[in-house]
């Protein structure tokens, strides 16, 4: 038996163990789910176990655990692959809009319906089941092979930087693959060429040391609820769209002709994108185009805004405090660190008077990442793909991250390839998130043939 008749004899119990897979709430971002995801870990480490990969491990950071297994017989002539996934998921709220629950997924309309089912448990299962098929079938791989799963990519993976640096000998390769990536749509293949990078801060504005009467005392003191709305109000041109942050822009590349040209080839219908959003109209940066403002220029959004009162009515308070998320997609060669920095400083220039400001960086930084042209593991990727879809992939960006790319970079000098089979509509990070089981097959037979293609 060949590898794709395993894969199609296998399916329906490939399918039953993914519904077990997304069966673990493993959240890494709610301290209750420890355990969960811990229990995630456990699990990936035996299924790879089955698989036939050896030297699997459960490894500790300084938060959720790693998941590593290898193996290394195709001979010092074959390239060596890292192939990444992560098995953690974000917070499955608000649990009402789920039309079956997010934690006990069922098959319908040829979809697996669950929370991580595409971000990532159904992504980093495929390679996995390509490699059992190919070692079931032939009892070897094409080529040398690691695979390394992460639980706190959800989260920013704040512990993973020191946790590569430490493991840079075991994770040494050629080649890297990410299993957390998007296909085009469910019939075209995109290669992905730039991730954005990603910082984080609160901002935290304070007045009065409790709340007050805004009778007694509005007029006679700064209000922090107003005072962070006029701070906000001032990072961002209302016209133009342009941050207005001093300095923001100071590490940008500008995109080239060809860049343009590059990301004009990719089709884009403007007043569809608006109408499936239900906005009236698009809206960023102005002298770009939507798709360039998408893919390849920096942005900056209030994720969540509290302060005062929130509850039926009306009450006639002063806030204490107030406060705001706020988080920039960043593009090369921007550095988290310094646009934390520059938030900070415009902060301290724009608080009115009355208050007092300040800014928390949260964790999670990543820096943005972009493929070099002509990636020798790209350009296999793309014959691959090529070859599955019966068309050659869009050459694409998005506006995701994924911090482990940059970090595997700095410790391995390996440029990661997107090798993953979700599609942007499957509600990642959403109410109904699911994920298509002809993916999921196709996914696995190119994985398949990737790894036969590395190895020739
Ligand atoms: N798989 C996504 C990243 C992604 C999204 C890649 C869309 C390609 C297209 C990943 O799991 C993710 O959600 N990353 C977070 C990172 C953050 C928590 C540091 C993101 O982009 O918000
Ligand atoms: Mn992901
Ligand atoms: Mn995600």
């Amino acid at each position: 038996m060949g590898w794709q008749d395993y894969l199609d004899t296998n399916q329906t119990r490939f399918e039953q163990e993914l519904l077990d897979f997304v069966a673990i709430p493993s959240v890494s971002a709610k301290p209750d789910h420890m355990g969960d995801v811990e229990r995630a870990a456990e699990w990936v480490a035996a299924r790879l176990r089955k698989a036939g990969i050896e030297n699997t491990a459960v490894l500790p950071t300084t938060g959720h655990p790693a998941v590593y297994g290898d193996w290394l017989h195709a001979g010092p002539d074959k390239p060596t692959v890292l192939i990444y996934g992560h098995f953690d998921v974000q917070p499955a709220e608000p649990f009402d809009l789920w039309h079956s629950p997010p934690f006990q997924p069922e098959i319908r309309e040829g979809r697996v319906w669950g929370r991580g089912a595409s971000d990532d448990k159904g992504g980093m299962f495929i390679p996995i089941l390509a490699a059992e098929a190919l070692l079931a079938t032939t009892g070897r791989l094409p080529v040398n092979v690691k695979f390394l799963f992460e639980g706190q990519e959800e989260i920013g993976s704040p512990d993973m930087p020191p946790f590569i640096e430490a493991e840079a000998r075991r994770l040494s390769c050629d080649m890297i693959f990410s299993a957390d990536g998007l296909q085009w749509t469910a019939n075209e293949a995109q290669l992905v060429m730039g991730l954005k990078g990603l910082v984080g801060v609160e901002l935290i504005v304070e007045g009065a040391q409790a709340d007050q009467h805004s009778g007694l005392h509005g007029g006679g003191i700064n209000n922090p609820l107003m005072a962070l709305s006029q701070i906000l109000a001032s990072m961002k041109d209302a016209q133009t769209g342009r941050i207005t942050i001093d300095g923001f822009y100071d590490d940008v590349v500008e995109l080239t002709v060809e860049d343009k040209q590059e990301i004009a080839r990719v089709p884009f219908d403007e007043a569809e994108y608006c109408a499936e959003l239900g906005v009236p109209e698009a809206f960023g940066e102005a002298g770009y185009t939507v798709r360039e403002r998408l893919w390849a220029r920096p942005t900056l959004e209030l994720n969540g805004l509290t302060g005062g009162y929130q509850g039926a009515g009306s009450k006639t308070v002063l806030p204490a405090r107030a406060s705001a998320k706020i988080t920039c997609r960043l593009v090369a060669n921007q550095r988290p660190e310094r646009i934390a920095e520059l938030i900070a400083a415009h902060v301290a220039a724009h608080t009115p008077p009355g208050v007092t400001a300040r800014i928390e960086h949260l964790a999670g930084d990543a820096d943005p990442f972009l493929v070099p042209r002509g990636h020798n593991a790209t350009q296999a990727a793309g014959e691959v793909l090529r070859e599955v879809y019966g068309a050659a992939p869009y050459i694409t960006r998005v506006g995701g991250s994924i911090p482990i790319m940059t970090l595997f970079l700095r410790a391995l000098g390996v440029h990661g390839v997107m090798f993953g089979f979700s599609i942007a509509d499957e509600n990642l990070h959403a109410p109904n998130e699911f994920f298509r089981l002809e993916n999921f097959r196709r996914g696995q037979t190119a994985y398949c043939r990737l790894l036969e293609r590395l190895g020739r």
